[in-house]
């Protein structure tokens, strides 16, 4: 039976995965967020504390020693975008969590997943939620831009590590687009000021061109379970025929 680890499952994209999955008789589904989710397996943890990362791993040992799994799976969809502002105009508390969660959350985690699938030696997946923030400076998202970036690297890197193990574990990074979830509607709560590319979020929203996430999930699906994935790539989904 397949095991896939969500993070962000409380929530937009990572709940519509969470969601799609549960239609799976095959596929176990162990989900991760500081609220709770009504999942067979679930982990309520603040993931902008460092500190959690060694519980979440010994989670995963914990439900992986329930579901005796022949394949792993893990989307990292946790996030945040606030505090939305400048750097140095923002709550600094805020602006560091933010850090950890973005930036780091992704390569700690990621790490531990990988661990976990030489360790039972079975092939994985991980499938990292990057954004085209990752290349476009958006002012007032610092430190989102540059976590998106980081997880980007982090995905070409590991996955010619895992190519020059010649392991069955893959890693890939995927931007899903403009997604209409409580994200995409925070953004456009946001003041000019602290967020000048705001009026094109609303148009957007307006133009009712926004992504459901729904949809998203599927196609995140369909995107982990192909058998021609390249390690380590940096995708866009609405470039991918699925
Ligand atoms: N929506 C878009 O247009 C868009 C575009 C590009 C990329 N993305 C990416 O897609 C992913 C999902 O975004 P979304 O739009 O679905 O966002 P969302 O609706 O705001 O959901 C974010 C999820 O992250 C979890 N989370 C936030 N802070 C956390 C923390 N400290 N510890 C643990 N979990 C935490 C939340 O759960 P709790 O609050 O319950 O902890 C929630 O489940 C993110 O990586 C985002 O960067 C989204």
């Amino acid at each position: 039976m397949d095991l896939i680890f969500i993070s962000g499952a409380s929530s937009g994209i990572g709940a519509a995965l969470t969601r799609h999955l549960a239609a799976f008789e095959d596929v176990s589904v162990a989900t991760l967020s500081r609220s709770r989710v009504d999942s067979p397996h679930h982990l309520s943890i603040d993931l902008s504390d460092p500190w959690s990362w060694r519980s979440v791993a010994e989670w995963m040992d914990t439900v992986v020693g329930e579901v005796l799994p022949r394949t792993l799976g893990f989307f990292h969809c946790a996030a945040t975008l606030d505090p939305i502002g400048f750097a140095g105009e923002v709550d600094g508390d805020a602006y560091a969590a933010n850090v950890v969660l973005n930036s780091a959350s992704p390569q700690a985690l990621g790490d531990r997943f990988i661990a976990l699938a030489k360790r039972l030696g079975v092939p994985a997946v991980m499938v990292q939620i990057s954004s085209g923030a990752a290349t476009r400076p958006y002012p007032g998202w610092s430190s989102y831009c540059a976590a998106k970036a980081a997880v980007d690297h982090w995905t070409r890197t590991v996955g010619a590590e895992l190519d020059a193990r010649n392991a069955p574990i893959t890693v890939v990074s995927v931007a899903p687009g403009v997604v209409e979830t409580p994200m995409q509607a925070g953004i456009r709560q946001v003041d000019e000021t602290d967020f000048p590319n705001v009026q094109r979020f609303k148009d957007l929203k307006c133009e009712g061109i926004l992504r459901d996430p729904d949809e998203v999930a599927r196609e995140l699906w369909s995107l982990a379970t192909r058998s021609d994935l390249e390690n380590g790539a940096v995708l866009d989904l609405r470039e991918m025929a699925s």
